[in-house]
């Protein structure tokens, strides 16, 4: 009986058949797929990553909670337009503590992986508060309640413990001191704030809503924004990225 008249039977029985399909596939997706669970290089190591502090962890929620996705994407595409307008493009080691990423879909405003820096904390104030006092023809939503709400302070930890779960580096200390490194962050001069360095680097330190007597979803908000695209120092990257774009 030869190979081709064996092949003759699978044909004649739809269930068999059906099964050695699924085996087949199963064994091609295995090999596409495990691989990328163990290869290191499937996310690069890159300088200057960190897990979020907690107070940029808090604006990060205020973010997803305020669906500032639907309107905003965090991923810079290798196009040469988008490096020219928005910066170095977005390396998959910059989304490694986001879960889940914010990578967006539509840019119904900028891109705001590399917005970090391009404006003051004044300039985000005004923006997030009324749209139109910076920026005259803006469509964007006014959110000026944040600037009234205070940070639910109980739920810091427990954050942290949850990103802790699926993978993000935050150690036993960075959990128990949760509360307090947040509050430290708006503060440089505050007792906490050496703890906070110790523990995540040399983070920006400073009341980020204008108002330094409470510690709001702005604040949050501001600081998370301020972050964007700051980490990683591409002046190490840079004439890699010029060869790859021309
Ligand atoms: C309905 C769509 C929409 C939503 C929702 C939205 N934005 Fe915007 N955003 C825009 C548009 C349009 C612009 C460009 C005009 C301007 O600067 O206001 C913009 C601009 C910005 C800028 C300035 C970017 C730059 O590089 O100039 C920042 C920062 C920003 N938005 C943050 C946010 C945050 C934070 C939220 C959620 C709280 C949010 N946006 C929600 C539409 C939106």
């Amino acid at each position: 009986m030869s190979v081709l008249n064996k092949h003759a039977v699978l044909e004649r029985h739809s269930i068999l058949l059906t099964v050695a399909i699924l085996i087949a596939v199963a064994i091609g997706g295995i090999v596409e797929l495990v691989p990328n669970f163990y290869l290191k290089s499937t996310i690069e190591e890159v300088e200057g990553m960190r897990p979020y502090t907690p107070l940029e962890l808090a604006g990060r929620n205020v973010y997803i909670r305020e669906g500032c996705y639907t309107c905003h994407s965090q991923q810079i595409r290798t196009l040469r337009d988008e490096v020219e307008r928005y910066g170095h493009y977005s390396l998959a080691a910059e989304s490694m503590y986001d879960h889940p990423f914010q990578w967006g879909s539509k840019r119904t405003g900028p891109d705001l992986a590399r917005v970090g820096g391009k404006y003051s904390d004044d300039w985000h104030r005004d923006h997030l508060i009324d749209p139109r006092s910076v920026v005259p023809a803006s469509i964007m939503p006014a959110y000026p309640f944040l600037a009234e709400k205070e940070l639910d302070l109980r739920l810091v930890a427990s954050d942290l413990k949850a990103n802790a779960a699926i993978g993000v580096p935050y150690d036993d200390q960075m959990i128990e001191n949760a509360r307090a490194d947040l509050l430290a962050q708006l503060d440089p001069f505050s007792a906490g704030a050496d703890g906070l360095r110790e523990r995540y680097g040399d983070v920006a330190m400073r009341d980020f809503d204008g108002d330094p007597s409470r510690a709001t979803e702005l604040d949050a908000l501001i600081a998370y924004l301020q972050m964007l695209g700051t980490l990683v120092d591409f002046s190490l990257y840079d004439n890699q990225a010029d060869v790859n774009l021309r």
